[in-house]
């Protein structure tokens, strides 16, 4: 049965929710306080890089069962369903999440809710605060408790966005027991239901905990298998055969095991140090101990990153040009929040070398956000008398390179690859001093 629905938030997670729950058979209101991002997407433009989500946004719109609005009136007048899709930011100068956004959809929403309704919120919160919104909310409407809230936390992935989100591994329904909230998320993701993907009903902490428990394994995979190359580093291993042998065990797994420059993005990292900063607000601060090195074993990758293309650059980078290839904080996608190849940029501009940065799709949000650095507009653009290649970002194009291609267009052949995505034998064949984070195959 086709719900009506609203998705406040069209940033990453509500304008990809609300698309791919029109594809789902849904009647969709995607809500926006900035009118501008709300009239791009009414026109089918999508404001970041996604693949395949244009396509289900275009073909929703045509099917009349996507519109975009700043209306918070029409919004209340027209959803059974509200989905929280705002983000959730790493407060200034703090480790914990800003939930101003969530506050305002609340606070805005509530009084308007003049019928019984549900409000599902999506977005990644610290534990406990479905059951202070729950209560706020009853306490905004008109018609009180009768608004059910439910936490119904998002796995997406950029770049695989629309795919996790129309077959997700797994759905989760926060919900308060006695309530009708379950069986309306039933409904809303019976396709996915009907499928065969589980739906696992609990508590609201719990379902909050899911999330930023995820991330948090997730990040700690990562820098796992990234102190293990330090240890490579020290003994002259190499982490990249040490990862595909552990990972055969399926106890471990090879997924997620790929060392390098470590992670970055507007979740993990910012998640970790709120789900720290929550563990401390409730008295548990020890029980999270482990994610400081987390974090502290992700950041200290970068300034290896620096030091090993200082080293391959006889001890200096004053004078020096570097080819940074990559921006984006990973393929598939412009997103260059917290991105370590853009931090390692600027390290190594600081350190006195001419970089010039090149990426396939996040041109625009680098050159806003880092508007300093230099960039180029192709990869030999960006190679153009380089004395050293670094590879950031594991782009399919940056990958397929071959070294001849760069022949004659860089002064020194160094190449230094952050993400071991290379084919190192291709590269040191052609002549190249080729470097990685994790392994030592210079020669
Ligand atoms: C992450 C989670 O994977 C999603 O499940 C979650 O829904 C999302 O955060 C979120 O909370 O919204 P995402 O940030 O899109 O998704 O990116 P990931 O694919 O998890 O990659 C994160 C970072 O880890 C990237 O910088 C990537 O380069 C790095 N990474 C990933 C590694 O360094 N090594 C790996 O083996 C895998």
């Amino acid at each position: 049965m086709a719900i009506r629905m609203t998705v406040f938030g069209t940033g990453y997670l509500g304008a990809t929710h609300a698309a791919c729950m029109a594809e789902r058979g849904h009647e969709v209101l995607g809500v926006d306080v900035d009118a501008e991002k709300a009239e791009r997407l009414k026109a089918g433009d999508v404001p970041f890089y996604e693949p395949g989500l244009p396509e289900v946004l275009k073909r929703n719109i045509e099917a009349g069962r996507l519109r975009f609005t700043t209306s918070y009136e029409e919004a209340a007048e027209f959803g059974d369903v509200h989905f929280i899709g705002v983000g959730t930011p790493q407060r200034r100068g703090e480790y914990a999440a800003d939930l101003k956004y969530v506050h305002s959809v609340i606070d805005t929403l509530g009084p308007l809710l003049k019928r019984p309704a549900l409000i599902a919120g999506k977005s990644t919160v610290p534990v406990g605060t479905a059951t202070e919104l729950a209560e706020r909310v009853a306490r905004l409407s008109p018609v009180g408790d009768q608004v059910e809230l439910a936490w119904n936390p998002e796995f997406l992935r950029e770049g695989f966005a629309v795919k996790d989100t129309l077959e997700p591994d797994r759905i989760v329904a926060g919900v308060q027991p006695g309530g009708k909230a379950e069986a309306i998320l039933r409904e809303v993701y019976a396709k996915a239901v009907d499928a065969g993907t589980p739906f696992l009903v609990m508590d609201y902490a719990t379902a909050e905990l899911v999330k930023v428990s995820a991330n948090a394994f997730l990040a700690t995979k990562i820098s796992f298998i990234n102190a293990m190359a330090e240890m490579c580093e020290a003994v002259g291993g190499d982490v990249t055969l040490l990862a595909d042998a552990i990972g055969h065990d399926t106890r471990i797994g090879r997924r997620f095991l790929n060392a390098g420059l470590g992670f970055g993005g507007g979740c993990l990292p910012k998640d970790i140090r709120a789900f720290m900063a929550r563990a401390g607000e409730l008295g548990a601060d020890q029980a999270l101990t482990f994610l400081r090195e987390v974090d502290n074993i992700n950041m200290r990758r970068r300034g290896r990153m620096v030091e090993i293309a200082t080293e391959a650059l006889g001890g200096t980078l004053i004078g020096k040009n570097v080819a940074v290839l990559g921006a984006a904080f990973k393929p598939d996608s412009d997103d260059v929040r917290d991105s370590p190849a853009l931090n390692v940029a600027g390290m190594l501009q600081l350190k006195g070398a001419a970089v010039s940065v090149y990426d396939p799709k996040a041109m625009e949000n680098s050159r806003k956000m880092f508007p300093t650095l230099g960039y180029s507009e192709s990869v030999v653009d960006a190679c153009e008398k380089a004395d050293i290649v670094l590879v950031l970002t594991e782009w399919q194009e940056f990958r397929e390179l071959d070294p001849a291609e760069l022949e004659g267009v860089v002064r020194g052949r160094v190449v230094a690859d952050g993400r071991n995505c290379l084919d190192a034998r291709k590269w040191i064949d052609a002549g190249w001093n080729y470097r990685a984070l994790g392994r030592n195959l210079s020669t």
